[in-house]
């Protein structure tokens, strides 16, 4: 039997679902509900903290309530659950509800640390949690640092360079096609079907409005033009299980666009009333290719030393060799299948369903931490 613990939900949650009332906020609050309490109270949010600026894509990479009440639901499933929101009172809230284990999707404000922050909030109060330490999610969350590891270990990944400024790069050098990516986002932001470029005029025009939209460096890489998987990842060691991969279907993709999974495609031109199917799974790929993939992964999550769950993006080259693109210790995993989240996709493959999957992922920390 397994033993019923308290799980404390932390979570950030997409702006669009702020309640229109923030005085529910407070009464929920000063009823002593530290953060919703079940799925009848809704998620709140008490933030003051704001981004910087906002962009169409700024919150692209928190989770809509949908998500978190799913999460909230899986766990209630087997355990005692609190949610407590991923802000400024985070820390009070933690040392005040000492759950037994934190289920951790919370994505953070600002900052290449900001998926960090909580995980080192919980290492301090000597609280457990589900997912890679503050050291891994920092370092995943700048793309060319977790290039630099995966070269040291000769997994493939594409050639690139760091901008910071313009000044220091010379794009006559750069092997084309490229793509320019912020360095430090997620979830597609400041990938848009410009960002593939094809002339040196254009990479250099492409960097500039990066560097000035994203105001941090950005990275160029070798455009690689081959197909393209993504691997979910759950467990830890021995117990550590590949799921089925996943293909990236560039031909759903509006007709002439550039065979990117960029903002357009994930946010939207895919949308649950006409949507496009974008994922293949599994993938239709003979047992050498998907060995290959499947090892340059198991491979990363080592070496960049992930726990518990991760998502893996890879894309071929010309010859069909599998490069690592980059990983993402905290993957979506919103809960309709109709809007096509990669994780669960694979999840749902391997025979779990969405609470399987989460439990899944809350049992492996359980077991890494001993608390059986
Ligand atoms: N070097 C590359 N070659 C080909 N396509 C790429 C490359 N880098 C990124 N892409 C495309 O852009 C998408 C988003 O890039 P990715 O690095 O995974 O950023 P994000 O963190 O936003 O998911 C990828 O899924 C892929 O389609
Ligand atoms: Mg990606």
């Amino acid at each position: 039997m397994q033993k019923q613990l308290h799980v404390a939900l932390v979570y950030n949650v997409r702006p669009e679902n702020l309640p229109a009332d923030t005085r529910v906020v407070e009464e929920k609050l000063e009823s002593g509900r530290l953060s919703g309490g079940g799925s009848d109270a809704g998620i709140i949010t008490t933030s003051r903290i704001q981004p910087l600026k906002t962009k169409s894509d700024t919150y692209a990479e928190w989770d809509a309530e949908e998500t978190i009440l799913a999460v909230e639901s899986a766990l209630r499933a087997h355990h005692n659950v609190t949610l407590i929101e991923a802000n400024e009172e985070a820390y009070d809230k933690l040392l005040a509800v000492q759950p037994d284990i934190v289920f951790n999707i919370a994505e953070g404000f600002h900052s290449p640390s900001r998926e960090a922050q909580i995980p080192a909030i919980l290492d301090l109060l000597g609280i457990p949690y589900t997912g890679s330490d503050p050291v891994t999610l920092g370092i995943c969350l700048d793309k060319a640092h977790t290039k630099e590891i995966l070269s040291y270990h000769r997994i493939p990944t594409p050639e690139f360079a760091v901008v910071g400024n313009m000044g220091d790069f010379t794009a006559d050098e750069f092997p084309l096609p490229a793509i320019v990516k912020p360095l430090h986002e997620g979830s597609s932001k400041g990938i848009f079907n410009a960002s593939v470029v094809r002339t040196n005029e254009s990479l250099r025009q492409r960097i500039l409005q990066t560097l000035t939209e994203y105001e941090e460096p950005v990275l160029v890489e070798r455009f690689l033009e081959g197909r393209e998987f993504t691997v979910a990842l759950i467990g830890n060691g021995k117990h550590l299980r590949v799921l089925p991969v996943v293909e990236i279907r560039f031909d759903s993709l509006p007709k002439g666009v550039n065979p990117v999974y960029s903002y357009e495609a994930k946010w939207i031109w895919d949308q649950t009333d006409h949507p496009i199917d974008v994922l293949q799974c599994p993938a239709r790929i003979d047992a050498r290719l998907e060995g290959e993939i499947k090892d340059i992964c198991t491979r990363a999550f080592k070496v960049l030393r992930c726990y518990d769950w991760c998502r893996i993006d890879v894309r071929l080259d010309e010859q069909n060799k599998p490069y690592v693109l980059e990983v993402n210790p905290l993957p979506g995993i919103i809960p309709n299948p109709k809007e096509h989240s990669s994780f669960p996709c694979a999840a749902r493959a391997a025979g779990f369903d969405y609470n399987g999957m989460i439990n899944a992922v809350l049992e492996s920390a359980i077991m890494r931490n001993g608390l059986q």
